[in-house]
């Protein structure tokens, strides 16, 4: 099975436990939106009369042209469930998100709900996080002190660009994102606080602690890993 056909099988098995009436936070990426692609079929089949928030505008506008109701943190501030991918899981559940940059709107969307549902396909269940870069999204004029003290950690921070650019890329609140190259984290809870006292740092990209149930796909189906 190719990767996309994983994202795309575990994104329908997000979308089964959704029930009539239920209030839904929408992640963002590519397995997202294998989700959303889901859900708004379902959808389309019988109506669910669900309402849906979405942690991005591409998720937002991906749902609102499949039909579905999309409303605002504001007018629905507690959801049942958020769905969403992860760059990255652990055997604890903990993750690393915003590899697409979008990760700091997805933690608040995600502390809204009373469950986190995690999609993810088997390449992306490791031993211990920190393979794939964590991402630091920053204040847009404090990256450089930001990305000193990042350094000074040993966390290896790199200024994420537009695709084939010099141009630093500019993510949904107009921020900048840091991606820590910092291999392999031993304690996770040490270097999120570590990352979370620096003025100028908006959210790093760990959830730690915060998923209910992970979803994974690989050749023989869909597991479902719980804590
Ligand atoms: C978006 O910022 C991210 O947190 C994504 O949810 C995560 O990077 C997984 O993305 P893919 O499903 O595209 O791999």
């Amino acid at each position: 099975m190719t990767q996309d056909d994983a994202k795309r099988l575990v994104g329908e098995h997000g979308a089964e436990p959704i029930e009539p009436d239920m209030t839904v936070g929408l992640g963002t990426g590519t397995t997202a939106t294998q989700f959303i692609r889901a859900l708004g079929a379902r959808n389309a089949q019988t109506k669910l009369n669900i309402r849906c928030v979405a942690s991005s505008k591409a998720s937002a506008d991906l749902a609102r042209s499949l039909g579905l109701d999309v409303v605002t943190l504001n007018e629905l501030p507690r959801l049942d469930l958020y769905i969403d991918g992860a760059d990255e899981v652990d055997s604890q559940l903990n993750l690393i998100k915003g590899g697409g940059g979008a990760h700091f709107r997805e933690k608040i969307v995600a502390s809204c709900s009373d469950q986190f549902v995690a999609l993810v396909d088997s390449s992306k269940v490791v031993a211990t996080l920190g393979k794939f870069p964590l991402p630091v999204e920053v204040v847009k004029m404090a990256y450089v002190p930001v990305q000193r003290k990042l350094d000074a950690l040993g966390l290896n921070p790199v200024l994420r660009h537009e695709k084939g650019t010099d141009e630093p890329l500019l993510i949904d609140e107009d921020n900048y994102i840091l991606d820590c190259h910092c291999g392999p984290i031993s304690d996770l809870e040490a270097v999120s606080s570590e990352i979370r006292n620096i003025v100028g740092v908006i959210k790093h990209g760990l959830f730690l602690n915060m998923t209910s149930v992970c979803l994974v796909a690989d050749d023989d189906g869909v597991v479902q890993l719980k804590v």
